[in-house]
């Protein structure tokens, strides 16, 4: 007779535990939405931009970008597509990205960089 109820306590508890696992909280629905450009910089720039490798300016160095920021944006993107001898690769090492992909990503850098 005590085993039995004993094995009840068990499997009821077994389910308990069940149905509190079913009923965590969804993760999904708060999750920042991905900045644009934030994947493209962890992969190609952040090698470089994070460490200042190469006399790269490091993200989240204002004083660094200041002088860059001061030819205009469209220069330094420019400069982005085209490399910058002998440090900076063309594209940052990102062929497949589009113009528009650099673009997002420069923002990126420079939003932290302030
Ligand atoms: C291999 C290292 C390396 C990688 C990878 C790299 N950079 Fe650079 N980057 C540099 C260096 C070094 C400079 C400084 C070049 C100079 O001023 O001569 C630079 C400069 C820049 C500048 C300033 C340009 C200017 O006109 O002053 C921007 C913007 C930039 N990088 C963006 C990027 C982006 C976006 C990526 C990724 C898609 C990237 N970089 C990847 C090394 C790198």
């Amino acid at each position: 007779m005590r085993q039995s109820r004993w094995v009840e306590f068990l499997v009821g508890a077994v389910m308990l535990l069940f149905v509190g696992c079913s009923e965590s909280p969804q993760t999904g629905e708060n999750q920042e939405i991905e900045e644009p450009g934030k994947q493209t910089y962890t992969r190609f720039c952040f090698s470089c931009h994070a460490s200042g490798l190469g006399g790269a300016p490091r993200t989240g160095d204002a004083a660094a970008w200041a002088p860059r920021l001061e030819k205009g944006l469209e220069k330094m993107l420019e400069g982005v597509i085209r490399g910058l001898p002998p440090g900076m690769p063309a594209r940052g090492m990102c062929l497949q990205c589009s113009d528009q992909e650099l673009e997002n990503v420069m923002t990126y850098m420079l939003k932290r960089s302030k």
